[in-house]
């Protein structure tokens, strides 16, 4: 009799970086998570920021990797951990590119609210944009809008200079729910006043968070996760890791860089200062003037093709657990492990040093 062998070709197709280093990329997030989590609700958002890099870096150096660091907590002169650019990985074995956003909401983190995690993904040599750590304005859907962009015959697409009722139209139609079921997800900032206006104008919801623009992008892959759809400018390396996900779930983000200083609305003077000081970087990353605002898509953010993504839960968030500690290091966790090749897993991990004490429970 033959059977459905699924998992062993899914397993079989996956390229070597999501076969070998998968859980590796959790553990990663893990030990982030952990140290993040003895600093929630303290207040010092720099804090706890600071010891989830400290960890992610001790652990990410332990790995067999050449790995470069792509994505990161800035440059090297404002970043002495996990900037851009840093050689990280024992130095043994594959070359590969990494983003990482080792406590991504640490405000959120800080005042103990639901929605911070520790965030890294991986790709091959080439595979991670090299960009600046600016915003990105962006729209982020699922995968039933990609297949309605490739399924329509009047070239309907989601466009970020499109009116908002249009792409809210494509959505609608993409998921088989009238606009006035639909959510989106926008942070909650000035600049994104006008366009939360447009989107209830046009008849949808909107939900406004406080930080963490990341994982609600993800959301718009799961089904019933009641995210569809996620609109806005965010950081530019939330975007880099969003994409990552993406890959692996099908969904699609769409948008362009944009200085902090022009999205926040400030005057001429400060947009052009803020450019000269970017311009350098920028350039020397390949990306001149008049490319700042090209539109990318997912594969201009991460154009790898053996792609991993891995979250774990700071602090409670949507399907996932927050960190709960118990006192001596010991701590169980929920992560997000997807590799591009498709396949997702939501594990939950245990770290308890006394397993006699305290045996495992579900
Ligand atoms: P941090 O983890 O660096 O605090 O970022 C949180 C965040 O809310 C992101 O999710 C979002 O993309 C970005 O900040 C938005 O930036 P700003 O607070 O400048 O609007």
């Amino acid at each position: 009799m033959t059977h459905p062998k699924t998992a062993e070709e899914m397993i079989a197709a996956a390229g070597p970086i999501e076969k070998n280093l998968s859980l590796s990329l959790l553990q990663i997030t893990e030990a982030a998570a952990v140290a993040a989590a003895y600093q929630t609700g303290r207040g010092d958002r720099k804090h706890a920021d600071h010891v989830a890099v400290e960890a992610m870096r001790r652990v990410l150096n332990q790995l067999d990797i050449r790995g470069t660091i792509k994505i990161g907590e800035g440059e090297r002169d404002e970043a002495p951990m996990l900037y851009i650019g840093e050689a990280v990985g024992t130095g043994n074995g594959p070359e590969v590119e990494i983003a990482v956003d080792p406590l991504e909401g640490t405000n959120l983190a800080a005042e103990d609210m639901n929605g911070s995690i520790a965030v890294i993904s991986m790709a091959e040599k080439g595979g991670i944009f090299y960009g600046p750590d600016i915003y990105f304005d962006k729209i982020v859907v699922g995968p039933k809008v990609v297949l309605y962009e490739k399924r329509n015959k009047n070239g309907e697409k989601i466009n970020i200079d499109a009116p908002v009722s249009q792409n809210l139209e494509i959505v609608s139609k993409a998921l088989d729910k009238k606009v006035e079921d639909l959510v989106v997800v926008i942070l909650d900032r000035d600049r994104h006043k006008a366009q939360a206006k447009a989107v209830r104008d046009a008849g949808a919801r909107v939900r406004l968070i406080p930080d963490g623009d990341l994982l609600p992008g993800v959301l718009t892959c799961f089904e019933n996760s009641g995210v569809d759809m996620v609109m806005g400018a965010g950081g530019s390396g939330e975007a880099v890791l969003t994409a990552s996900a993406l890959k692996g779930l099908g969904g699609k983000i769409t948008g362009r860089l944009v200085l902090p200083s022009a999205a926040n609305g400030k005057n001429a003077e400060a947009v052009s200062k803020e450019l000269a000081e970017q311009l350098p970087r920028l350039e020397k990353m390949g990306i001149p003037e008049k490319d700042i605002g090209k539109i990318r898509e997912t594969d201009d953010l991460v154009p790898g093709k053996d792609v991993i993504f891995a979250a774990t839960a700071v602090t409670d968030s949507p399907f996932m657990k927050g960190t709960k500690l118990f006192g001596g290091g010991d701590a169980c966790m929920t992560g997000l492990l997807i590799g591009s090749s498709g396949i997702v897993r939501v594990i939950q991990s245990r770290y308890i040093k006394d397993k006699e004490k305290k045996p495992f429970s579900i």
